[in-house]
């Protein structure tokens, strides 16, 4: 598949997404506007200060978690490619009264379009599995970092990744570059919602290749962290877990659902 193709198929599927999950449950913009953080209690504290720090967010869709760290005192900038997700997060920030810029590009083009270099990029949570190339990904990264910078990338783990909606094997954990091409209707904050682009390609990129693509980046990993909680509800059955996560009941083997790792720019 040609660049344009996944580019277009993927844009396409999230331009027509972005204006369901504005009005979701599952973003709560109206409980983000009333002083509500999107982001969960253990990446707060795991990011650690971000006062006075400039922070990247990569794939920023409307730009929620963006907000949430500028709330906590970062100078913000989002990146995403899709127009009417930067739109949506322009008015987010106007109507919240928060200072942050948002800039309408594919990742890859970043370093490009952003001379500045950032004390933090922070990215995931359905993210790098939109990106081709994890490698090129892991250089976009270090290009854009100050020395000393922080990557803190929260992601889905790749094997809750393997696993379909009825918690069946699904999906291939090791696959070509192709990607997977799927045609998915809905969206994972309204299911049934009726959508007209419902193609999408995907990559798992396991751990071993991220890991491998920020070391030959020149990043030195700082802290790798599994867990068996997640901030969605991925599966119907699953159960909460107390701290705005889920987790799976207690009869299920534990499986990893999500990560973070942390990556610093010597
Ligand atoms: C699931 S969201 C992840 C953001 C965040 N975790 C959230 O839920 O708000 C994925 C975002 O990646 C963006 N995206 C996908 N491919 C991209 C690319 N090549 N360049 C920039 N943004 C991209 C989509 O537009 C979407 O907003």
């Amino acid at each position: 598949m040609s660049d344009d193709t996944w580019l277009s198929i993927n844009k396409a599927r999230w331009e027509e997404r972005v204006s369901i999950h504005t009005k979701s449950s599952l973003y709560d913009v109206e409980g983000f506007l009333s002083g509500r953080l999107s982001l969960g209690d253990q990446e707060i504290h795991d990011m650690g200060s971000v006062k006075g720090k400039s922070l990247l967010h990569l794939q920023c869709h409307f730009g929620l978690d963006t907000l949430s760290w500028a709330r906590l005192g970062a100078n913000v900038t989002g990146l995403d490619f899709s127009e009417e997700a930067i739109k949506q997060a322009k008015k987010l920030a106007e109507q919240a009264e928060l200072e942050a810029e948002f800039i309408c590009a594919d990742v890859y083009k970043a370093p490009q379009i952003i001379q500045n270099q950032f004390d933090i990029i922070y990215t995931g949570i359905g993210a790098i599995c939109w990106l081709p190339d994890i490698n090129n990904w892991a250089k976009t990264i270090a290009q854009l970092l100050k020395a000393d910078g922080k990557l803190f990338l929260i992601e889905i783990h790749p094997v809750e990744w393997i696993f379909g909606n009825g918690f069946d094997l699904a999906y291939d954990y090791f696959h070509g570059p192709e990607g997977l091409h799927l045609i998915e209707s809905g969206t994972y904050t309204d299911g049934d919602q009726a959508t007209i682009n419902n193609d999408l390609v995907n990559w798992n990129h396991n751990l071993g290749k991220v890991i491998t693509a920020l070391v030959n980046a020149g990043l030195m990993i700082k802290r790798l962290d599994e867990s068996d909680e997640c901030p969605f509800m991925r599966w119907d059955f699953m159960e909460k877990a107390g701290n705005s996560r889920y987790k799976l009941p207690a009869e299920y083997k534990s499986i990893p659902l999500m990560y973070t790792l942390e990556a610093i720019k010597p």
